[in-house]
């Protein structure tokens, strides 16, 4: 995918984009709306942290469930999570208010699905709904021997649902770029020669 987004969302690029699995031209596509998830809980005094606000692997344990309930919805059967990106807590969140994560797929490989979220926590007594995360969690659909297991293709049926496939790819085209840049900058890496690059970091060599 070379073009940017938005001259691919203005070409209508989707509406042309071939399956790439044979065995995916075989199943029907599901659209992002059959699997579309909310999932929305109380905070209570047990999911805080000694600081008072909510631990945030609260959160990550509701964004997982959300995850899988989408992603098993449109696969129709088990999945497992494989990965999770995006995930920075913006803003705490507090005893006694309502977390809402909202899930959908925005993108089907051929075995994988990625799940967006929309976290948000609303206060009642005021009315306030903030916006903490939004993150990606990529969910991998298994048969009953535990293999990874073809998912139906996704019917896009709004500008919207392009949008996320297309930065999904994008997302996923760029990750694979830092992994690879990531370890052979890994692997060039001396320590020795190399600590001079620590001189005006906030540590102190002692070996
Ligand atoms: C994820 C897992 C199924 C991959 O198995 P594998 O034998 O490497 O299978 P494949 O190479 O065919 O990959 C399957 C799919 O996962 C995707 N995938 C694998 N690793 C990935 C990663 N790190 N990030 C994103 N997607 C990944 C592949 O791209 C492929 O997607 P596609 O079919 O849509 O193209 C396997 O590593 C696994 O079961 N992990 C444990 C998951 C789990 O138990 N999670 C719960 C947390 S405890």
């Amino acid at each position: 995918m070379k073009a940017p987004l938005r001259t691919l969302l203005r070409k209508g690029a989707f509406l042309f984009t071939p399956l790439k699995h044979t065995n995916m031209n075989e199943m029907t596509p599901k659209a992002v709306s059959t699997s579309r998830t909310v999932i929305t809980e109380l905070m209570i005094p047990s999911y805080a942290n000694f600081g008072g606000k909510i631990h945030g692997g609260i959160l990550l344990s509701l964004m997982d469930k959300a995850a899988y309930a989408c992603a098993a919805k449109h696969a129709g059967g088990y999945c497992v999570t494989v990965s999770v990106e995006g995930v920075e807590f913006k803003a705490p969140v507090a005893v006694g208010e309502l977390v809402s994560i909202h899930a959908s797929i925005n993108y089907v490989g051929r075995t994988s699905m990625v799940v967006g979220m929309r976290v948000t926590a609303e206060n009642v007594e005021t009315g306030t709904v903030k916006h903490t995360n939004t993150s990606y969690f990529t969910m991998v659909a298994k048969d009953k021997n535990g293999e990874p297991t073809p998912v139906p293709p996704l019917l896009l049926e709004t500008k919207e649902d392009a949008r996320r496939f297309l930065e999904a790819m994008k997302r996923k085209e760029l990750k694979a770029q830092f992994k690879d840049e990531f370890d052979n900058e890994k692997t060039g890496l001396k320590v020795g020669s190399e600590l001079g690059l620590l001189a005006n970091e906030r540590c102190k060599v002692v070996f």
